[in-house]
Order: structure tokens, then sequence, then C-alpha cells
């Protein structure tokens, strides 16, 4: 195990042992009122925000290589801050009262703490809910990393924002660590586990593709673990590598809790994506914020995929999402991102539901086909041949294609693909598991002579793209059969 710059002595305080700094002081601090503690916290994010080029290349790699090797991209100060509203609000956090009876019986834990953004943006959501830094100095916060000069950074500034305040954090301490290392070696109780871990591919034939997987199970797994919330890439909700890790979050006894967040037009994170030297945003990681725990075990929300200008962000970022309910036992395995109301209230009654799997038939000519991607709309296409990019429709009867013509036309489709799908592809699997209420097939079957009609003048919804030099059509019904 990597030798720790902390350690809990015997009264219970974290001792640091004695750290240099190696950060140079560009963002030193100037001088503040010893009152003004917001405004040291304010100065302090800002400069854990500037150090990130800085410390991320300190390790044992290349200094070019190491970011990326080491997973090195820390959250953004206004993202931090989102982060603990939504932590908040998952635990009832709403005055001082409530907080210092949180953090009376909780120790939290940042897993990857790189220069410190959370603990310092926690300290500024407590100060901002009206908490003095006298009535914080018995918070418990372990702050792991590997990257030892991170933390000698992170320290410091801890030290400057005793020094200034008054303050005095004795149990805030860091732990120079690998976390995984940590984890099995630590015996804290009733812990909670916060912050942005890094995303770094694993080798082949590990238990998961991706290291932040690892340590979501090593929380979920630690003995006395009372929450897990943490900024991770929004695969964790919908992709087969994660479907393990979703089940060990369901059957985790905890309340869920997700937000997830889209990288078009504006992202959380400022750059690209780990593996990608482009620094184009539409490169930048799409992301969850999952909170689990909490006081209702039984809770199962989440949001819709949110989108934003880059001028929205500061809306976005200081609002809570809508958060939609979901069933624990949603057939999917996923965890869905709601895109509506509607949509979320019929998959909460679709435990009936046929699924659109026994209108269709293996038999037969298609009767039209679907464009595999999306984006605005559900393209409905001619059937010319099999080929990729498309899905055979095929249906045992002529009123059976009216019936699912309207159905995968529908806006209620549409929302079933943004909430279930991964934001491009249209699946075979997604238009099978679709949830057909009963209502839903009588009605459709009452139009059956418009959806007829629609089709014979389908040209009239007509649009059309190239596509590696081929004229592409599809059919835009939406509306159409109303
Ligand atoms: C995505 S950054 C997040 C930093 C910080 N939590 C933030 O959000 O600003 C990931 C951090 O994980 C650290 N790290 C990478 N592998 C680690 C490991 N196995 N154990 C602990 N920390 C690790 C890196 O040094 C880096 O500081």
């Amino acid at each position: 195990m990597a030798a720790s710059t902390s350690e809990l002595a015997p009264e219970g305080r974290i001792r640091e042992a004695s750290m240099n700094v190696t950060v140079s002081a560009a963002h030193s601090f100037q001088q503040v009122a010893q009152c003004d503690w917001l405004a040291v916290l304010d100065q302090t994010i800002s400069s854990a925000e500037a150090a990130e080029m800085e410390l991320s290349r300190q390790g044992e790699n290349d200094p070019s290589e190491q970011r990326k090797a080491s997973g090195s991209f820390y959250t953004p100060a206004d993202v931090a801050s989102h982060f603990w509203d939504l932590f908040f609000r998952h635990h009832r956090i709403s005055d001082v009262r409530s907080l210092l009876a949180f953090t009376a019986s909780h120790e939290l834990v940042e897993p990857s703490a790189g220069s410190g953004m959370f603990v310092f943006s926690f300290l500024r959501k407590a100060a901002l809910l009206g908490a003095t830094p006298e009535n914080l100095n018995s918070v418990r916060f372990h702050v792991v990393d590997i990257n030892l000069a991170a933390l000698r950074f992170f320290s410091e500034r801890l030290r400057t924002v005793e020094h200034v305040t008054g303050a005095r954090f004795d149990y805030i301490g860091p732990a120079q660590s690998d976390f995984l290392e940590w984890s099995r070696a630590s015996a804290i109780p009733n812990a909670v586990f916060v912050g942005n871990p890094p995303f770094i591919a694993n080798i082949r034939g590990a238990r998961w593709r991706n290291l932040y997987a690892d340590f979501v199970e090593a929380m979920l797994t630690y003995p006395t673990c009372k929450g897990v919330s943490l900024i991770l890439p929004l695969s964790v909700c919908f992709s087969r590598d994660y479907a393990d890790l979703r089940s060990a979050i369901r059957s985790a006894g905890m309340g869920i809790s997700a937000s997830s967040y889209d990288n078009i037009p504006d992202c959380l994170f400022k750059v690209g994506k780990p593996d990608s030297t482009n620094t184009n945003r539409a490169n930048s990681q799409r992301c969850t914020i999952l909170n689990i725990g909490g006081s209702d075990p039984a809770a199962r929300e989440a949001s819709a995929l949110l989108s934003w200008p880059a001028g929205g962000r500061v809306e976005l970022l200081s609002t809570v999402p809508k958060f939609r309910a979901f069933r624990e036992d949603d057939p999917s395995g996923q965890i869905p991102r709601p895109a509506s109301d509607v949509l979320a209230n019929h998959m909460l009654e679709a435990g009936s539901a046929r699924p659109l799997r026994t209108l269709l038939s293996k038999l037969g000519r298609p009767v039209f086909s679907v464009g595999g991607v999306a984006r605005n709309y559900i393209g409905i296409r001619d059937y010319e041949a099999a080929g990729p990019g498309t899905i055979p429709i095929k249906v045992a009867s002529e009123q059976d294609r009216g019936l699912v013509l309207q159905a995968l036309s529908s806006e209620l489709f549409f929302d079933y693909w943004r909430t279930y799908g991964d934001g491009f592809h249209v699946t075979v699997e997604l238009i099978e598991r679709f949830p057909l209420s009963e209502s839903m097939v009588s009605r459709y079957r009452s139009t059956e002579a418009i959806a007829r009609r629609v089709w014979d003048h389908r040209a009239a919804y007509a649009k059309e793209k190239l596509n590696s030099g081929r004229i592409v059509r599809s059919y835009d019904f939406r509306g159409a059969f109303r």
C-alpha cells in the first residue's frame, strides 16, 4: 500500500505528516476579512480549479501522458456546487441543524480528491446554509488520492482556510493511497463516498471495462457504506458492460437518484474525453450524477438526459432538475432518463402492457424499416433491402402494420427512445420491448384507416439527406396520425 500522509491518531484526530507545497503560489490569497469565510472558500475553489493542469501532470508517467493515465480531469467549480445541491437534497439537509445531524453520524470519503474541489465546495455549501467554521470543526472527511502533489496542494489550501478563518478542521485529512487499497485496509463507521472518480479504461480481461466501476463496487461493498454520490460516465445508466453494477446498485438497499447530462451543445467538463486528444466540447464525456443512499431506501428517481446551451449553464447548474420516479423492476435493467411525465407514467403502469414484439413477425417481407439512428424524430423508411443502418419491420397482418407504424411514430416511442436509448441508436431491442397498453392498442386500431391513408401519401412526410454520397429518404410522421 502506498505510504499514507495522514493517520488517525489515538484520540481520533487526523494528523498530517509535514507537506511541502510544490505547486507555485500563482493563485495566492489576497487578504480577506477574518469573518468572510465564504470569500475565502470562493478563492480556494478558484485556485483548486486553476491548479488542474499543473497537478494532473504530476506522477509516475511522462507528464504529457500522466493526465490521461490517472484520469485526472478535475470537476469545474460550478459542477461541484451543483453536485452538493443534489447531495443535500437527497439527504434532506436543508439547514444547519440537519447538516450537523448528518455530519455527526457520517464520515465522508473522497476517493480521488485531486485538488480537493469536493471538500472545499462542501464547506462552501455548508457556509451558504449558514454554518460557521466552528460548526464544522468535527466534520470527518477522508481525502484520498494517489497523487501526492495534489494532496499537498489540498492540504496547504485547507491550512490557509483554517489560518484565515480561525477554523480547525482536525478531522479533514489527506491519505495518499490507491483508493481500492484504502477501501480494503480502512475501517471507518457510516461511510459516505463522494466525488468524481477516475474514468480510466481497464486492461482487457479486468472485472470492469473502466476503473470507475471498480470504485463504485468497492464503495457498495464497503462494510459500513451508508451512501455513494458520484459523478460518473452516462454509460453507468445503460451500458450492458455495467448491467451487473446496476444490479449491485439496486440491491444495495438504498435510495437511488440520478441526473444525467448531455455533451451537446454544452457539457459538464470543459475538456475532451480522456481517450481523445480532441478538446472539442462535442467530444466531452456525457455524465450522470448518481446519489445512492438517503432517508428513503425505496426512492427511485431520475432526470431526463439534460442538454443546455452554454448560455443556460448558470441556470442549469443552479437548479435542481426535474426528477421522475421509475420502477425498481424496470424491465430494461437500466437507470432510465425519463424524457417526459407521460412516458414516466406509462412506464410506471406498464406492468401488464404487452411488448411491441407481440405484434411483430419473423416471417414474410418487411413492410417498412426504421432508421438505425435518430435525432429529432424516429425515421421510418421504405424497406429496400436488408443492410446495416436500418431495422426491417415484419408484421403478421395489414392491420398490424398500421398499428406498429403509429406506435413507432408516436411521441411516446420517441420519448421511450430518449429514456432508454444511448442518444443515437434505435435498436431492435428497444423496438421489441416498447410496452403497449390495452388503451393504446385499441386507439391505434380505431385510427387504422388514417394510418393507411398516411402511408399511401407518405411522400408528403419525406425528408431526404445525403449519406456517404447516397440520398437517404425517411418519413417524419410526427403528428401525422392525429
Ligand atoms: C477525475 S479526477 C477527480 C479529481 C477530483 N475528485 C475532482 O473532481 O476535481 C481523478 C483523480 O483520481 C486520482 N486517481 C487515479 N487513480 C486513483 C486511484 N487508484 N486511487 C485514488 N486516486 C486515484 C487522480 O490522481 C485524480 O486526482
